[in-house]
């Protein structure tokens, strides 16, 4: 895995910002793999800039989100699909019908996650996929285990994530307890990752991605099978690499 270490999350967002940049201008019908969190917001707020100054275009592109929380509707303003319109999708000249993110309301879970995965094997894989990391070391919902779940799926969350995810809800009581996420190896079928970590609370799962043994203790760790992958960082979050 490539590391570019920067100084803060501002650093780290334009890193990653100019990385989308070269994606979108060189294959104007790209296929983004997009991710959520507060990690990515900064970046999304950039390429709101880029495109309101006329130095990007986004009629052509089209978006695989990583999860979604599970049961949750579009219009909660929890759910990752709300997140993407207000953060990306509402700012942009892209085709709404072009995104796809986990359907939260389905009947069927299941058939939810075959259709998520359908849908990026018919888009050809992403061109880029954009990752945060989760304090335990999860990409996308893809929770710490012995046996990861190879393609889109639904997850069980873990205790540590419902707690770091509940500064975004009124209550711990309200975060759901499942999801539905893209699996390792359908996070493989990306061209390009990129993996945005910011703050000391992701420095332990920083370190066990980057020095430690590959380990489905921590998810982030076995992206070393795919050849082109970029960890950008704050300073915080390598504060235990060195
Ligand atoms: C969530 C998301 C992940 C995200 C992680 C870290 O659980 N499913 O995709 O990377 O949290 O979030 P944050 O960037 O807010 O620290």
């Amino acid at each position: 895995m490539k590391v570019i270490v920067v100084k803060d999350y501002n650093e780290m967002s334009a890193v990653a910002t100019d990385i989308m940049y070269d994606v979108i201008s060189n294959k104007p019908d790209c296929v983004l793999g997009l991710a959520t969190g507060s990690t990515p917001e900064g970046m999304y707020a950039n390429l709101v800039d880029l495109y309101r100054a006329g130095k990007l275009d986004f009629s052509k592109v089209s978006s695989v989100n990583l999860d979604e929380y599970y049961p949750i509707s579009p219009d909660n303003d929890q759910s990752y699909r709300y997140f993407m319109n207000t953060h990306l999708f509402d700012h942009i000249n892209i085709d709404k019908a072009k995104t796809h993110v986990p359907d939260g309301m389905a009947t069927d879970a299941d058939a939810a996650c075959k259709a998520h995965e359908d849908t990026i094997d018919a888009l050809g894989g992403m061109d880029i996929q954009v990752l945060g990391i989760g304090q335990n070391g999860h990409i996308g919902f893809n929770e710490p285990c012995d046996e990861p779940v190879p393609f889109t799926h639904q997850e069980q969350l873990t205790e540590s994530t419902i707690k770091a995810n509940a500064r975004f809800f009124e209550s711990i009581d309200d975060v759901p307890t499942r999801a539905l996420t893209m699996g390792i190896q359908s996070i493989l079928k990306a061209r390009k990752i990129i993996i945005l970590a910011s703050g000391k609370s992701k420095a332990e799962a920083i370190k066990a991605t980057l020095k430690d043994e590959p380990t489905p203790r921590c998810p982030a760790s076995l992206l070393y099978a795919h050849p082109d992958v970029t960890v950008i960082c704050d300073e915080d979050a390598y504060s235990l690499c060195k």
